[in-house]
């Protein structure tokens, strides 16, 4: 604040109005509310099992689970969901062919849910990583580097299968160049003009992602493989704003930075430099960090779950993906 001298103590008494319950609330500056939260959710094939031991109290739903899970979390107040699907192993492949089957897990469980709740908001992460026999989330070539346009051409049909099957935020998550502006031409093109492109624009190689790569299967087929050709160096972070710059002139409706907690940074120099809405996605690793260190008691979990989320807000996301969305809209219920 240019404009700001202070006369001291004791005219300056920060205590003054932080000294009742009332005084904190009126003067806080940053709110959070069910509007602002998207509950990720892994999904799987009906034979496939549930449990993901790397993310306590979390599990994979079968669709039919799913639509049962849903009506309880809507009337809680969560208005939009992610899905992430677990193929069986038997459906991957080299080129992830199963990725752009009109009739994969998620095109199926997209349906459904556009039928049960026409209102819910379900975003489709659009990458390759869950259906490759790699890990990787893009195709390779004959070097066994990752074919940027190849892979284009793949986000390209899962992206119109997507919006066929009843999408409305389609979201490329994988750090090719040019995905946002392919996708948008065609969706375009296909006259889905009416679908939001939510880019994962500033997507870092980062190493908290491992237990949403175990819940997807892909961890193994991964193995120590690393993502650093493609997502970006998280020691960069105008890199990171050039990225969200270059998909919003691509046609990105919504930018996003993931994670969340450590890249606050990056988060604020987004939104002080766009003017489409920012999204922050605090990821496995770090619901998984605070939900171990609560469960063993050395954090309390409400607490230090609200403080995380609260502080992505106050960075400047519009919306949070975060792993206890559902669990927060029991305690703020808006
Ligand atoms: C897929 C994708 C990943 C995540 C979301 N979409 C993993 C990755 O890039 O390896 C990570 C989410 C999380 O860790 O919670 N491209």
């Amino acid at each position: 604040m240019k404009n700001f001298v202070s006369r001291g103590f004791p005219f300056h008494r920060g205590r003054r109005l932080r000294s009742s319950n009332n005084l904190r609330n009126i003067v806080s500056e940053t709110h959070l509310t069910c509007n602002d939260l998207v509950m990720p959710y892994f999904i799987r094939e009906e034979d496939d099992s549930a449990a993901i031991y790397v993310m306590k109290d979390l599990q994979r739903f079968s669709i039919s689970e799913l639509v049962r899970e849903l009506e309880q979390v809507m009337k809680n107040g969560i208005k939009a969901i992610a899905l992430f699907p677990k193929i069986g192993e038997a459906k991957k492949s080299e080129n992830a062919d199963e990725s752009f089957n009109k009739n994969n897990l998620v095109c199926r469980c997209l349906k459904l849910l556009k039928k049960e709740f026409p209102e819910l908001i379900v975003i489709c992460d659009v990458a390759l990583d869950a259906y490759t026999t790699h890990g990787h989330d893009g195709v390779l070539d004959s070097k066994k580097n990752i074919h940027n346009d190849k892979t284009l051409d793949i986000l390209i049909k899962m992206s119109i299968n997507f919006a066929e099957a009843g999408c409305k935020i389609i979201a490329p998550s994988d750090m090719m160049d040019g995905r946002v502006k392919v996708i948008r031409e065609s969706l375009e093109s296909k006259n889905f003009s009416d679908i939001s492109i939510l880019s994962y624009s500033s997507k870092f190689c980062s190493n908290f992602y491992s237990p949403f790569r175990d819940a997807l299967g892909s961890q193994n087929n991964l193995g120590s493989s690393k993502k650093n050709s493609y997502q970006i160096d998280f020691r960069n972070s105008r890199e990171a704003l050039k990225e969200s710059i270059e998909d919003i002139y691509e046609g990105a409706d919504i930018v996003m930075i993931k994670p969340a907690g450590y890249y606050l940074d990056v988060i604020k120099e987004v939104k002080q430099n766009c003017l489409i809405p920012v999204a922050a996605y605090q990821v496995s690793g770090e619901y998984s960090l605070i939900k171990n260190a609560s469960d063993n008691k050395i954090i309390n979990f409400k607490e230090c779950v609200l403080e995380s989320l609260y502080c992505i807000k106050r960075a400047g996301a519009d919306i949070i993906f975060s792993y206890f969305s559902s669990e927060v809209a029991k305690w703020i219920k808006k």
